[in-house]
């Protein structure tokens, strides 16, 4: 018998013999999908700071709203945020120190120091933006962070583009970078806690907190290619808002939910955290047409603001704790969001081994895994703190609950083996295609990696400025 007839043989008899699998056999809820990491469960930690090639760990401080950005490589870049540095404080302050977390090795690496210089010898004081909160960050990979606004410890909301050149571990201001005086730089009006994207070639900010009672719904959008920004104007956007999540797809299609109508308790300092007007609509905001449209779900997620998200491989977007209002307002809960079907599902969660609750957090997906690190909440004595633990969530397989259903049912043996005899298939024929392509073509696709057209000149190592 030929081998497809055989195939085709087996596999039938496995569809229509076996009965459905119980859901508990495809989706594990024994153990948590949460694993504790790194940092501290006691709160209000300083930063361990270790030399770069020291075996000992370095840890950043306990903090909240900071900024932060993750690549495909795996790293994830962290600045400043509320919180601690190496030297132990009473009371939290602002920071301006520049993290990063390798997900391959599972450590942070501190780039810039607290404060205002790395190189304790220099006398001379090099550029770092300033101390800040509810900071938007972007960058590209190997190349440069992009930072924009936030608050600062004086409590001014803050205007200024900050550029970060890996290569040569240095920070310059943008419009020194273009040559031209603070005065002529176009760019979006100062805000904290905007809603913000991180796309290949551009990072798109909307709406946040634009004066201390003040709330936008503007987009503005700032390019690699020429390292400008634009404000874009689409057509029916949302009420004026602040402090939600926010995830892109792979079609230009940028999505919001949550977040917060009212500019005032949104930026209150903690200890008076008590938000109102809250709001949990879900929000789409297409590029190719520049048009916002709310969409319609059964159900969503509470109402909350500050809360934490990341998007998937699969480009599910997922959304994590966050600060509501009322009762038991610090939340712990998990959501999921298929953009596809415009479907909201609760998951299921273990709580004996999973972050405490929280909000201000930051969150990011990296080789396969999320991670969710610090905010301000509750450490392992159920004491309000601020918190520098790092955990990681392990994506459930195949599909998971939406509340009171269960999608499992529809899998059988015979279906799960069908799909992986497809993926298997799949991936001889993609080997086979680019190893015909790669033996016809000479490496067709050495080009792709120059897809950045980015118009930036690495600073002198000696470059160096005073503060104004
Ligand atoms: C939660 O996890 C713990 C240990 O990981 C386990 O002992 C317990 O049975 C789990 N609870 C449920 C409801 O699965
Ligand atoms: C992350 O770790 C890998 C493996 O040790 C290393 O090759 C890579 O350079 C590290 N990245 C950074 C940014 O340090
Ligand atoms: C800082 O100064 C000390 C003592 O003068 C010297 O040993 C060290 O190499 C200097 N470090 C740098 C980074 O210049
Ligand atoms: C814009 O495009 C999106 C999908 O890309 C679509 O859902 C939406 O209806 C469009 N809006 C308008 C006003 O054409
Ligand atoms: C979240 O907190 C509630 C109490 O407020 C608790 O009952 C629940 O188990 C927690 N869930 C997780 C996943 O920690």
């Amino acid at each position: 018998m030929p081998l497809e007839l055989i195939f085709l043989a087996v596999t039938l008899s496995i569809v229509t013999s076996q009965p459905p699998i119980s859901s508990s056999y495809l989706f594990d809820t024994k153990g948590s999908p949460w694993a504790f990491q790194s940092g501290s469960k006691l709160g209000n930690q300083p930063s361990h700071l270790q030399a770069r090639a020291s075996d000992v760990d370095s840890t950043p401080g306990s903090r909240e709203g900071s900024a932060g950005w993750s690549n495909s490589a795996g790293h994830f870049y962290l600045f400043g945020g509320k919180g601690y540095d190496a030297e132990s404080t009473e009371t939290p302050r602002y920071l301006n120190d520049l993290w990063v977390h390798n997900a391959t090795t599972q450590k942070w690496v501190m780039l810039k120091e607290n404060g205002v210089s790395q190189d304790k010898n220099s006398s001379v004081k090099r550029m770092q933006p300033k101390p800040r909160k509810g900071a938007m960050i972007c960058g590209i990979e190997g190349v440069l962070l992009l930072l924009f606004g936030g608050q600062s410890a004086d409590g001014y909301l803050l205007s200024d583009t900050w550029i970060y050149t890996i290569p040569t571990d240095s920070w310059l201001p943008l419009y020194i970078h273009h040559k031209i005086s603070k005065d002529q730089a176009i760019h979006p009006s100062a805000r904290t806690a905007a809603f913000s994207w991180c796309l290949r070639d551009r990072m798109v900010i909307h709406g946040g907190v634009v004066s201390p009672s003040g709330l936008g719904n503007d987009v503005w959008e700032f390019s690699f290619q020429n390292l400008a920004w634009k404000e874009l104007v689409a057509s029916s956007p949302p009420l004026s808002h602040c402090c939600g999540s926010s995830w892109s797809d792979y079609h230009e299609n940028l999505f919001i939910f949550g977040g917060s109508r009212d500019a005032a308790t949104a930026v209150k300092e903690y200890g008076d955290y008590s938000p109102s007007h809250l709001h949990h609509e879900t929000w789409m905001l297409s590029l190719s047409n520049s048009s916002w449209s709310q969409l319609k779900t059964d159900f969503s997620p509470p109402a909350r603001q500050f809360c934490s998200h990341w998007r998937d491989t699969k480009g599910n977007l997922w959304l994590t704790h966050g600060l509501s209002s009322g009762k038991n307002k610090i939340l712990n809960d998990t959501w999921k969001f298929v953009p596809a079907t415009h479907t909201w599902f609760e998951m299921s969660i273990n709580s004996s081994n999973a972050p405490s609750a929280r909000f201000h957090s930051v969150a990011w997906f990296a080789k396969d895994t999320a991670h969710i690190f610090g905010g301000f909440g509750y450490n392992g004595r159920g004491q309000m703190s601020l918190l520098n633990d790092l955990w990681s969530y392990r994506l459930p397989s195949l599909l998971a609950f939406s509340k009171g259903e269960s999608f499992i049912e529809h899998f059988t043996p015979g279906l799960v083996f069908l799909i992986t005899m497809a993926s298997t298939a799949s991936v001889v024929c993609v080997f086979g295609l680019v190893f015909c392509m790669k033996k016809t073509f000479e490496y067709p696709f050495r080009a792709s990696s120059t897809a950045y057209n980015v118009r930036y000149t690495p600073l002198k190592e000696e470059t160096s400025f005073e503060f104004s």
